[in-house]
């Protein structure tokens, strides 16, 4: 087997600590790097004759913003991001493993890199995300696929030129590997290649306390830590100055902004009321966790024009006994309050959610008050899930007599609960004209493009693709469910 260089290893111990109360901003230094690879000439020189990357990114928004930076790094050496994996002297594969099927989409994508491996030996294959992330899935990783050449994890990323640097200056012998179990600390001015010049993700937590037992995330990404308010304005003032035309807050958890930090006075609700006074036309924020959302929260979104009436509030669950072997921190009751709530404040706002069907041990009672929930909510759009176990989580080792058959049949159930709703929602659209921004041409029609509307409805209509990154006015014609067709306006 090719030898393997650890710089750092998994360990579960070190991953679900949470004993550090001060977390430390490091400043990236990019200089520093990339000279390691300009005061050397034969790597030099392998640089410019395999000048070109290629990223592949499964999972969450967190990882799309990883992914972003990922791609700053590497085009700070002056590589070139390609699209076709085919034309790429670099792969990187950032993974998610939130449900079993992520990583076995994982699994397949590297069977198929093997025959490029054999074809071009320079080629250099990297792993890196939350499947890497813990001990077993990485020696696996390891053993099963000699052809990695390195694997880095999510507290990573920023040694990622000196992983490369190390892989190359050996000649390709030894594979590295460094995947860092830790709290975590904040790194600010890592090299960003952003996917699109109209909407950007800003990252405000990293990491998450919650301990969910059917979630990895926890695990996989560290300690609940706020980056400073300053720096994330500053970004968001950069991304103005840029052009941009809409701004998504991203956290685990972004409720829990700000506790961390020594000013106590700083909050989600006063870091959204900041974002949203910048003259930016649109801000979104992902994802909410219902016993922390707060009344502030509720009326600063009520205030600004700007923030979009879509509010991402995952429920999980509609039954009080699920709720709490889940170890959520409210009761469905609570839950419905907020709704209410949310509801008399703002009352165009669209609910949508995420929830898990066939938890552990999840009767046919409990299953139905979740039907009930959806029917009480009316959910403008959801995410839905058959529970999926994650080594190292609590739920993981609870004994399940829930057959898989069961299982699918209340997904079915559920989907058709949830689609009963859709249709009464999309209907207030019908005939009315919407702000959308396009974000891409569509893919069933070359001559139509797709855009988002403020509640994160899909809407196809005629046009352009240098329609992509404006907000144009369009009416909406006809509702197909899961999105709108229609007809652009001005
Ligand atoms: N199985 C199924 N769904 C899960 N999620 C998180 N962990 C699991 C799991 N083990 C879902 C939750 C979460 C969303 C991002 O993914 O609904 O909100
Ligand atoms: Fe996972 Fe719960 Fe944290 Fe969300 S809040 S990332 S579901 S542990």
């Amino acid at each position: 087997m090719r030898e393997v260089m650890y710089l750092s290893k998994p360990s579960f111990i070190e991953a679900i600590k949470r004993n550090q109360t001060n977390i430390d901003t490091i400043h990236y230094n990019n200089e520093t790097f990339v000279s390691l690879f300009l005061n050397n000439p034969t790597l030099k020189e392998r640089l410019i004759k395999n000048n070109s990357f290629y990223i592949k990114t499964h999972g969450c928004q967190a990882n799309i913003r990883d992914e972003e930076s990922i791609a700053g790094l590497l085009a700070s050496l002056g590589l070139k991001r390609v699209e076709k994996i085919e034309e790429a002297s670099i792969i990187v594969i950032n993974t998610c493993s939130v449900r079993e099927n992520a990583n076995n989409k994982v699994y397949a994508e590297i069977g198929n890199i093997k025959r490029l491996k054999e074809k071009n030996k320079d080629l250099v294959l990297i792993l890196c995300g939350c499947m890497v992330e813990t001990k077993d899935t990485l020696n696996n990783l390891i053993t099963k696929y000699p052809y990695i050449d390195i694997i880095f994890g999510t507290h990573n990323i920023d040694n990622l030129l000196n992983l490369l640097y190390l892989y190359m200056e050996n000649n390709n012998k030894k594979r590295i590997v460094d995947v860092s179990s830790k709290e975590g600390e904040i790194v600010e001015d890592i090299p960003t290649r952003r996917n699109n010049s109209y909407s950007a993700y800003v990252n405000i937590t990293f990491g998450c306390d919650k301990f969910c037992t059917y979630c990895i995330v926890p695990q996989t990404r560290g300690k609940e830590r706020s980056r400073d308010k300053e720096d994330i304005l500053k970004e968001c003032k950069l991304l103005l100055s840029l052009g941009y035309k809409e701004i998504i807050l991203l956290g685990q958890n972004v409720d829990s902004y700000g506790k961390d930090l020594k000013d106590k006075n700083i909050t989600f609700a006063s870091l959204l009321d900041s974002v949203a006074s910048l003259p930016i036309k649109r801000v979104r924020f992902l994802t909410s966790y219902p016993s922390e959302f707060s009344d502030e929260v509720i009326d600063v979104i009520a205030k600004h024009d700007n923030i979009m009436k879509y509010i991402h509030l995952p429920v999980q669950s509609g039954s009080n006994s699920v709720l709490k072997r889940m170890a959520r921190r409210y009761t469905k009751e609570e839950y419905l309050a907020l709704v209410d709530r949310i509801k008399a404040k703002i009352p165009d706002v669209a609910l949508s959610t995420d929830i898990i069907v066939g938890f552990p041990n999840e009767s046919e009672e409990e299953f139905l008050d979740t039907l009930d929930l959806i029917k009480k909510v009316k959910y403008a759009s959801a995410f839905t899930f058959i529970y999926s176990p994650r080594e190292g989580t609590a739920a993981a080792k609870l004994d399940d007599k829930i057959s898989d058959k069961e299982k699918v049949e209340r997904f079915k159930r559920l989907t058709d609960e949830l689609e009963k709703y859709y249709p009464l929602y999309n209907a207030s659209f019908i005939n009315k004209v919407e702000e959308v921004l396009v974000t891409s041409v569509s893919k069933k029609d070359k001559n139509k493009v797709s855009g988002v509307m403020f509640n994160n409805k899909i809407v196809n209509f005629n046009g352009d693709p240098s329609l992509i990154g404006k907000i144009v006015k369009v009416k909406i014609l006809e509702d197909k469910l899961y999105s709108f067709n229609g007809e652009m306006v001005e």
